[in-house]
């Protein structure tokens, strides 16, 4: 959950409005980002955000649909709004993102206490949904964009810690992987201006972030060329087509317009991970040796029905290309356990990939059907509930034992820590990590948030390092 900051600033002068916003995020990174375009384009409008619920005039819920219990989760929730209504007869409830896009206006009947739904394309229209709502009706913009990129506005940085930052770089997703949801709800890829990232970048260099995560549902597709659809760019001239800026071309950009300032980048599809982008990281240090390289599965049957485009070898010799071009790269992964069909020995793939492929750390999932996608109209959902649950079990227990076995294996050496913050179970320990994204937890001394400290490694375990810092 996301909380905005009380003391954000609007840029409101000439809108007579002084109404509260509360705004919660649930899902992806990319959900988060969306919060802090939403913010900005309601401050615009006059209203002030707030972190007290109960002093709020509107409540936004920024919902994610990825899987069945992340819809719960805001059923749940919107039951408990029922008292804030009570509490204030004119608050103006409002469910966003991808729950919202894939409900549409069932979102409306079936919520009686919802007065606004808006899709991840529309965020624009909040503020004109907001005055449909003061007239007395209920308001819905569920659009889908060919080239909306809100590439243009600058988000209100939300719940931050000042030190690292979100930039999203695309929207929406060409891939249709037959069990997600994403195509549905958030649409065909569109790449935004490189120069209004780089502009976004430098903002942040100039407000004192020290690292920023550049966000999209498959980054390595990142195509500029203009604005528009990627699927438009097959019908430009080839001297149209050269001059177009690809993802290694827009990692280079960043990394040399904000040198002093770590880069990072998530979400990878393997098919289209190159060596341009491997390269480019290598090339610059400021960009971090760590990819975010969903498998979803070890099995190449299982990845041919889930429409992934790759084979289990396929994807290993992708490891193997990180590998050789940046010896020590974080690779994590994404896995879905019990996806339609999958026996016991393709579930044994999956837990022999992980010891394979030696991944740093995974998100791990029980297949959820989601409705409208090609495995939920294709597919049957018929792995047992108890046998998702055990398979998730033993993904997560081969997972955890390699963590340990990498983690391990940084005893003893140094490593390049950025300071985010406190720790969360000591005060008086820092908490940062390390250029391959694993966490690191040391005694605080002189050193400030913000600060790129050295750190030895003393401990692990399979989530954390523990070290000291040293003066090298
Ligand atoms: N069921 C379970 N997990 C899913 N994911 C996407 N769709 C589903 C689904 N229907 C997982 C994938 C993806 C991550 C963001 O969520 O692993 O990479
Ligand atoms: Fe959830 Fe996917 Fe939407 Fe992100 S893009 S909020 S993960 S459904």
């Amino acid at each position: 959950m996301l909380f905005l900051h009380p003391t954000m600033s609007t840029n409101s002068a000439n809108i007579k409005n002084t109404r509260k916003l509360y705004v919660e995020s649930y899902g992806c990174a990319m959900n988060f980002a969306d919060s802090e375009i939403i913010a900005s384009i309601m401050n615009e409008h006059g209203f002030v955000n707030t972190t007290d619920e109960l002093d709020a005039d509107v409540i936004f819920l920024n919902t994610c649909a990825i899987r069945d219990n992340a819809e719960t989760r805001i059923r749940e929730r919107l039951k408990h709004l029922r008292m804030n209504k009570k509490h204030n007869n004119d608050l103006i409830i409002g469910v966003l993102g991808c729950m919202a896009e894939r409900l549409k206006d069932k979102l409306l009947e079936e919520e009686k206490l919802v007065d606004v739904v808006a899709g991840p394309d529309s965020y624009r229209d909040l503020p004109k949904l907001v005055a449909e709502v003061d007239e007395g009706g209920r308001a819905i913009n569920v659009l889908l964009s060919r080239e909306e990129t809100y590439g243009d506005l600058n988000p209100v940085r939300l719940n931050s810690n000042g030190v690292t930052a979100f930039v999203s770089i695309m929207r929406g997703c060409d891939n249709m992987c037959s069990f997600c949801v994403v195509p549905y709800t958030r649409g065909r890829e569109r790449s935004r201006d490189p120069h209004s990232i780089v502009d976004e970048v430098k903002t942040l260099q100039l407000n004192g972030y020290k690292e920023i995560t550049l966000l999209g549902q498959n980054v390595n597709s990142y195509l500029y060329f203009g604005g528009g659809q990627k699927k438009e760019f097959k019908k430009l001239t080839p001297e149209e087509q050269a001059q177009a800026v690809d993802f290694a071309d827009l990692l280079e950009m960043v990394a040399l317009a904000v040198p002093n300032m770590r880069i990072r980048y998530s979400t990878s599809h393997p098919r289209d991970i190159n060596e341009k982008v491997v390269i480019t990281m290598a090339k610059y240090k400021n960009i971090c040796n760590y990819i975010h390289l969903p498998a979803q599965s070890g099995n190449s049957r299982i990845l041919d029905i889930m429409s992934r485009n790759y084979t289990r070898e396929w994807y290993l010799d992708k490891i193997k290309m990180i590998r050789n071009i940046i010896p020590d790269c974080g690779i994590s992964c994404d896995i879905i356990a019990g996806f339609c069909s999958e026996t016991e020995e393709e579930h044994q793939d999956t837990l022999s990939l992980i010891t394979e492929a030696r991944f740093d750390f995974s998100y791990m999932y029980k297949y959820s059907e989601r409705p409208g996608t090609p495995a939920a109209k294709k597919l049957a959902d018929d792995v047992p509930e108890e046998v998702k649950s055990r398979r998730l079990t033993e993904i997560i227990e081969t997972q955890n034992a390699m963590n340990l076995t990498k983690n391990n294996e940084r005893i003893g050496k140094i490593v390049e820590v950025l300071i985010e913050g406190s720790s969360k179970k000591s005060d008086t320990d820092w908490m940062g990590r390390s250029d391959e994204n694993i966490v690191v937890v040391f005694p605080k001394g002189n050193e400030n948030k913000g600060d790129m400290v050295k750190v030895l490694v003393e401990r692990a375990t399979v989530t954390t390092l523990i070290g000291k810092v040293v003066n090298q």
